[in-house]
């Protein structure tokens, strides 16, 4: 079965505030495009053509306004509710029929991956079980954290320690085989009132089924929760594209790229974008067709 996609854009965003006082986190600009832009075309990156959109109830048809059904990027994209914002894990209540016993991958909104994504595809195609990436950072404590062992074992994963053992976090991105809606609709909440994707991982882990790959330095791995790492990826994006008159994340060039949409279907996509430099990147792309 192919894997599908999901996005999980809703959540308070309480540290954004006031900036997600009227509209949701993963709506926020991250230099030239919405936020959601960057995981999406992650997904996308990997091959992925069937993509749930979970946010609240407010956000949910603003999501939809923004990227339709997914036809002008050669992908089908569906959306879902989530009434609380009852944990990450949450997701696989939320879009248990979506997943439909298929396998998933599950990009938080608000995660944003550069570099050489192959990872990705290799992980999805090798996985058994559920694989989870380790991400050398300086601040292990505020992630979940993963500590591997010699033979590239689990040895131990926490939820934001006090005294990280080690300092690898472990980012919003998650493979998942079949039975995760199962191992996820079985779990109580834990003492936060939410559903725990760690639990998700400790069931897998018990069961001998939870893999971790560490990705290396050449993966930029932003996180945006904060008015300043927010700052921090909408510079690093200007960066890169100033000096590579490249865009990152334009899901049009994405779908180009992967064949989801043939040459002349991506010429209709971009005849419909309003007059932009946007468009004109994309347009720029038509002349190396
Ligand atoms: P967090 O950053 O942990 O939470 P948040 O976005 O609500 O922000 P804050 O801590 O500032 O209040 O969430 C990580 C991602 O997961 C983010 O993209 C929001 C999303 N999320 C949901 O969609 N539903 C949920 O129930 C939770 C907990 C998170």
């Amino acid at each position: 079965m192919e894997t599908r996609g999901i996005i999980l854009a809703g959540g308070s965003g309480t540290r954004l505030y006031p900036l997600t006082a009227a509209f949701s986190k993963q709506l926020q600009p991250v230099y030239d495009k919405p936020m959601i832009f960057y995981p999406l075309s992650t997904l996308m990156m990997a091959g992925i053509r069937e993509v749930l959109i979970i946010s609240t109830p407010a956000d949910t048809p603003v999501f939809e306004r923004l990227l339709g059904d997914g036809s002008r990027y050669g992908i089908s994209i569906s959306y879902a509710v989530q009434d609380q914002p009852l944990g990450i894990a949450d997701a696989f209540r939320v879009g248990k029929e979506f997943v439909g016993g298929s396998p998933v991958c599950l990009i938080l909104g608000d995660n944003i991956f550069y570099g050489k994504l192959d990872f990705l595809r290799t992980a999805i195609s090798a996985n058994k079980g559920a694989t989870i990436f380790g991400y050398r950072v300086s601040d292990p404590e505020r992630y979940g954290v993963v500590e591997i062992g010699s033979e590239g074992q689990i040895v131990s994963i926490e939820e934001k320690p006090k005294e990280p053992r080690s300092d690898l976090a472990i980012p919003g991105l998650y493979v998942y085989d079949g039975s995760v809606t199962d191992i996820a609709t079985s779990l109580t909440p834990g003492p936060r009132g939410e559903l725990e994707i760690t639990d998700v991982h400790r069931i897998y882990h018990e069961q001998n089924r939870l893999h971790v790959q560490q990705l290396g330095r050449g993966i930029a791995w932003l996180d945006t929760g904060t008015p300043e790492s927010l700052l921090d990826a909408s510079t690093f994006i200007h960066a890169i594209e100033k000096r590579q008159g490249l865009k990152i994340g334009c899901l049009e060039e994405v779908a180009l790229h992967q064949g989801f949409l043939t040459a002349s279907e991506y010429q209709r996509s971009v005849a419909q974008l309003p007059a932009s430099s946007y468009r004109s990147y994309c347009e720029s792309l038509l002349t190396s067709l």
